[in-house]
């Protein structure tokens, strides 16, 4: 969701702010915009709906000389995609820019009221509603001091917000703040940065400071960067955060797109989470901040997740439930926010799934449970993430930067992450010998070859994607631990190609899905060689006598799933079939793939999506 960049130093701030929001544009945007602070002390900037490429186009034609400025990259929440509504915003003398990520909850009440001071607003965003306010406090007993009058500006706001601040009157200043939406600023020779998330900062440094919610930071041109608490209080700086890979990370490397990128990274992210992690007592999971006895009394599993993560979610509740034993609730964090209090004992643990670790809902919900007194353990990929430093261990799945909207590695690392805890658990608790979590270790430690021979069929999947074409819904299907692996090839076709696709348990198609089939109507089934199989074959049956046309996602060999279905993605035949989600889906997440660049779409960039979800 909302990029926010700025810069201030001995640079043109232009080109990296733009260069900046090109590399935030994989959290989403409909809209950009950037504004510079002239030598002279005069602000100047362009702004439009649409795609950084463009802003870039009328930046090339414009004057904007100056070595500080802020750029933004919306995603619509109040008013729409325009080009009035893109920030950055400005107070009503021209001279206060602002851009903001978040939602300004109580803007209506704060615009009516400055409004009647005589503001004028020209925008439908809430966001505008800050330069205003900073603008007033500008006026009043913050005059000099932007950070001051940011400070008393953001003391009117209810919501999140992350903020980049630059006033024409003291040029070189930048002041950024946040509240519940990220924001990370860093010290380089050429000046000091700031920006919603690492990724634009890897090409100019390899440390950042995640700053804490309320406190403000004033960056200027030398590099040094002041913080302070809301009552205007030096505060330390935060622990720096090292990034740990390199930009060339975050580039196409030859890939068409990331998302082809990051699907075939898969293998390897697999093998730097597994290494090292088999000691001589079985799995090494120093993150858990829990001692092995605590370990052994937990007796109940809450996992709370959105989207693709809520469906590791799935996955991993068969996988604990089988291996430790321990019964396991997987709950969507944006409903769970909203339902009355679980019934938490000192013995609950709470797993929050989230490769970004910012998702606003999930956030909320983690908060929540460690307000009841939870043991709250986070799998995320982003280092130094909220999810990372509000819980009480992390593991992270280092997957490297994933950049596609469509998240692919990120699902099958935190996949085996949830595995590893699944095996950690069951040691704890006595239910696996350290020789028996082993065999299953290494049962892990084939999958990337197993990944590596289903990348190489991905032909199979360019063929299955012909059959969608003229196509407007499907239907996915799976029994167990593969209807997890079915929501998920529903979400991901989805996401990408703008197909309807909805996604059930094998078993329910008979109790409503059904009606939905007709001569030619797409079913994926993912039927691997597993103790459901015969069942889900039944299915297929049910489907074929409808006229259906029917993908299998079948175990090498199956000569029956081979002769019902029109198109089969195979998969080798794995030692343990609870690890044959983490192979099955790359087949659904390469089908979806090819189906939405049959159809012409930006796999990497699909509407009205936003890679990390910052507001409620
Ligand atoms: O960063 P998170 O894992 O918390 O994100 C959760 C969802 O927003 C995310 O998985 C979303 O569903 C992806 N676009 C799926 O590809």
């Amino acid at each position: 969701m909302c990029g926010v960049v700025g810069y201030t130093g001995i640079k043109q701030a232009s080109a990296w702010l733009l260069d900046g929001l090109q590399t935030l544009e994989y959290r989403g945007y409909d809209s950009a915009g950037i504004q510079v602070v002239s030598p002279s002390g005069n602000l100047h900037g362009v702004k439009c709906a649409g795609r950084v490429t463009t802003l870039r186009e009328r930046a090339s034609v414009a004057n904007l000389n100056g070595t500080c400025g802020i750029g933004h990259t919306r995603w619509a929440t109040h008013g729409a995609p325009t080009d009035r509504n893109a920030h950055p915003h400005l107070d009503c003398s021209g001279r206060i820019a602002v851009v903001h990520n978040g939602i300004i909850e109580n803007f209506q009440e704060l615009r009516r009221e400055l409004m009647i001071a005589g503001h004028e607003f020209r925008s439908e965003t809430d966001s505008e509603v800050i330069a205003h306010l900073v603008e007033e406090a500008w006026a009043g007993p913050a005059r000099g001091d932007v950070a001051r009058a940011v400070r008393n500006a953001t003391d009117r706001l209810e919501g999140s917000w992350a903020l980049a601040v630059v006033c024409a009157d003291l040029p070189g200043t930048l002041v950024c703040t946040r509240n519940g939406s990220p924001l990370v600023v860093a010290s380089t020779d050429d000046g000091a940065y700031a920006a919603s998330d690492i990724m634009p900062l890897a090409s100019v440094t390899s440390h950042v400071l995640q700053l804490q919610d309320r406190d403000v930071a004033t960056l200027s041109p030398d590099g040094s960067i002041e913080i302070c608490d809301r009552d205007g209080r030096p505060v330390a700086h935060p622990p720096s955060i090292d990034i740990d890979w390199d930009a060339s990370a975050a580039r196409l490397g030859g890939y068409s797109d990331f998302m082809a990128k990051e699907i075939s990274e898969q293998p390897e992210a697999i093998e730097r989470l597994l290494a090292g992690r088999l000691g001589k007592h079985g799995i090494e999971l120093d993150e858990l901040s829990l001692t092995r006895e605590e370990l052994s009394a937990i007796d109940r599993v809450v996992i709370i997740a959105c989207g693709t993560s809520y469906h590791v979610g799935l996955t991993a509740k068969v996988a604990i439930e089988r291996w430790a034993r321990v019964p396991v609730q997987v709950e969507y964090a944006s409903e769970f926010n909203y339902n009355e209090d679980v019934l938490v004992t000192e013995h609950t643990m709470c797993v929050v799934i989230t490769q970004s670790g910012e998702t606003a809902d999930t956030l909320t919900a983690a908060r929540r449970m460690r307000g009841m007194g939870c043991n709250v353990f986070a799998i995320t990929n982003v280092l130094g993430s909220t999810a990372a430093r509000e819980s009480d261990g992390t593991l992270y799945i280092q997957a490297g930067p994933e950049v596609a909207v469509a998240s692919t590695k990120a699902y099958t690392a935190q996949m085996v992450a949830a595995f590893l805890l699944a095996l950690r658990l069951a040691l704890a608790k006595g239910l696996m010998s350290p020789a028996e979590v082993e065999k299953h270790f290494h049962g892990l430690e084939l999958l990337p070859g197993l990944m590596r021979e289903v990348l190489s069929r991905r032909w199979q999947d360019k063929q299955a994607a012909r059959l969608f074409r003229g196509k407007v819904s499907s239907l996915f299907l799976g029994r167990n631990v593969s209807s997890a692996t079915a929501y998920e090839g529903a979400l991901k076709l989805k996401e990408i190609s703008y197909l309807h696709a909805e996604a059930h348990p094998a078993g329910e198609m008979k109790h409503g899905p059904i009606a939905l089939l007709e001569p030619g109507f797409p079913v994926v089934a993912v039927v691997p060689a597993d103790h459901v199989r015969d069942k889900t074959v039944s299915n297929i049956m049910e489907c074929i006598a409808r006229g259906a046309t029917v993908v299998g996602v079948a175990t090498d060999g199956d000569e029956q799933v081979a002769k019902l279905c029109q198109e089969v993605l195979w998969v080798p035949a794995c030692p343990d079939p609870l690890l044959v989600p983490a192979i099955a889906v790359i087949h659904l997440q390469l089908l979806a793939r090819y189906v939405a660049r049959d159809r012409g779409f930006d796999v990497d960039k699909p509407r009205n999506l936003a890679k990390s979800v910052t507001v409620e």
